[in-house]
């Protein structure tokens, strides 16, 4: 029956985003939330931590008195940030990027939306990894693009299963999207894998879309190695923001860069349409990006050092107290990012049936949040956050 208060109005709410919304990471972390008793502390701490370390603030503060951060800045950017990110970029390319190749954006969020929106087709298909972080997942739904997943190997520390690619890539693919460090695995891609996923995206006929919005959280031996590397042998989009390295999630900036293989992206019109879909969407705010140059340039070695020994401690400290819980398995020590990610071992339970009964229970027994794997297409695997 029609409800009531419904009445005769001509409006309702769109059903467009529903489905899609129930890929996102706050889906589930709002109903572990509400299991939490709010008078009480809640472990983790809150929100992520914010660390901005001085030369970001004063840049900041700077941007915002000599007036030059107040007006409009141009839908593909402000070219002191777009110069200023492709020159940061290049420091680790052997082929440059220009600044024009780089499109400020929204966060990285917005730069995974407009890898999606600028390249979704109908019929089409993408390669997405699972488990993975589901930003991508959510978006590929609101865009009714077929999601296909790409796994990995536990027994080579989680590289990506190339056999899962090949099975799944079809004429229709266009991409594969990668997470590199990974969330939620922890690790990063060797030299060698990324020289081998080119090849093979390259034999595919289809670009890869890299997510490095944490290359600046690697703790372990592995040293992170930029996809774009090898963009001499296939296409490649980057994706990354100051949100993870520079501690500031709130300051919503981001990137999004091309590196084309000879003028492919021009050719095939994904310049063009960047440069559409920024036009009619938000920017970052002028302010931050006034400031972006000496934020890029200016902020010390040590403040990147210091955040990675921390990391680094809490990784070791959760990791080696996993072995006094029987319940709960890792089977990878993380080497990056802000995650530690785990296993649920089921039989050691009663009433609990899948990872995020747990995690409620245990948000209403010690108000402690950890996040089920089923946000990140994955069941009966928990993520520890090592970030606070
Ligand atoms: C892999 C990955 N990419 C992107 C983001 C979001 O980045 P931003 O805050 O810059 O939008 C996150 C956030 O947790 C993430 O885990």
């Amino acid at each position: 029956m029609e409800n009531k208060c419904c009445g005769d109005w001509n409006f309702r709410g769109s059903h467009a985003a529903r489905e899609a919304s129930t890929a996102h990471l706050g889906f589930y972390s709002s109903k572990i939330l509400a299991q939490c008793d709010f008078e009480k502390t809640i472990y983790p701490p809150l929100g992520e931590p914010a660390l901005a370390h001085d030369v970001a603030e004063n840049a900041v503060v700077q941007a915002v008195q000599n007036g030059r951060g107040n007006a409009y800045a141009p839908s593909i950017g402000l070219p002191a940030a777009k110069k200023a990110v492709a020159e940061y970029l290049n420091r680790d390319l052997p082929k440059k990027l220009a600044p024009e190749d780089v499109f400020m954006t929204v966060g990285c969020k917005q730069a995974i939306e407009l890898a999606v929106d600028l390249l979704a087709k109908p019929k089409a298909n993408v390669l997405i990894p699972s488990p993975g972080w589901p930003w991508e997942v959510a978006r590929c739904i609101y865009q009714k693009l077929e999601i296909r997943n790409h796994t990995f190997l536990p027994e080579k520390n989680f590289e990506i299963d190339f056999e899962s690619v090949r099975k799944h890539a079809d004429k229709h693919t266009f991409a594969i999207f990668i997470i590199n460090p990974h969330n939620p695995h922890g690790n990063t891609y060797s030299r060698a894998h990324l020289n081998d996923l080119a090849n093979l995206a390259k034999e595919l006929g289809i670009m890869v879309v890299s997510d490095e919005v944490y290359r600046w959280t690697v703790f372990g031996n592995n040293p992170f190695v930029p996809m774009a590397t090898f963009s001499d042998i296939v296409p490649v989009m980057t994706l990354g923001s100051i949100s993870k390295g520079w501690c500031l999630p709130g300051w919503r900036t981001g990137w999004l860069a091309l590196h084309d293989l000879d003028g492919v992206f021009k050719c095939t019109e994904v310049v063009s349409a960047a440069k559409e879909f920024l036009g009619i969407t938000s920017k970052p705010p002028t302010v931050i990006q006034e400031a972006i140059p000496t934020i890029l340039n200016e902020t010390p070695k040590s403040f990147f050092d210091t955040r990675q020994s921390y990391l680094r401690d809490n990784a070791e400290l959760a990791y080696s107290r996993l072995d006094d819980i029987p319940s709960l398995k890792c089977d990878f020590k993380p080497e990056a990012c802000t995650f530690l990610w785990t296993k649920l071992i089921l039989e050691k339970f009663r009433d609990i049936n899948n990872d995020l009964d747990f995690c409620k229970m245990l948000a209403r027994e010690e108000n402690l949040v950890v996040l089920p794997g089923i946000n990140q297409q994955s069941h009966q695997l928990p993520t520890i956050n090592i970030n606070a």
